[in-house]
């Protein structure tokens, strides 16, 4: 059997879970592998929450949220944006392919890009392969453990 990638979602409320909600409502394809957690604003993403879903069997996680100047917490999306690359880094520090985290924005109107969004990330997952964590030294896994 083939190998398909978990994929996290992670969708402000707001804006592209609505697109999501209306991508599902409009009948268009989104993979079956991907599963949705809606938060109130991509501004409530903490980076331990995707590493959570990284340990916990996601091979990657897609975050979503409204457009830069259209946040409904004014500058959430912003901070979300700063935590982004925080994390990419962090990612790459720790020898994990920071390309299985994803920040885009998507409106609520936008449900066919927030589709193809989703199959763009579960083809690049695909080619990634399953998640696995990188061997590490016993320091770096207990500061991972315990946050
Ligand atoms: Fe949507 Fe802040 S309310 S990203």
């Amino acid at each position: 059997m083939a190998y398909e990638p978990k994929l996290l979602g992670i969708l402000c409320h707001w804006c592209s879970y609505s697109a999501s909600d209306a991508a599902g409502a409009a009948r268009l394809s989104v993979p079956a592998n991907l599963r949705t957690m809606r938060v109130m604003c991509t501004g409530r993403v903490d980076p331990t929450l995707v590493i959570q879903a990284l340990q916990r069997g996601a091979d990657g996680v897609l975050i979503c949220g409204c457009h830069l100047g259209d946040c409904h917490y004014n500058s959430g999306n912003q901070r979300a944006l700063g935590r982004f690359h925080l994390l990419s880094r962090l990612l790459a520090d720790l020898g994990l392919e920071p390309d299985r985290v994803r920040l885009e924005w998507v409106s609520a109107g936008e449900s066919e890009r927030y589709a193809e969004l989703a199959h763009h990330m579960t083809k690049r997952l695909r080619n990634l392969g399953p998640f696995q964590w990188p061997t590490l030294d016993t320091a770096t896994t207990e500061v991972i453990r315990n946050g």
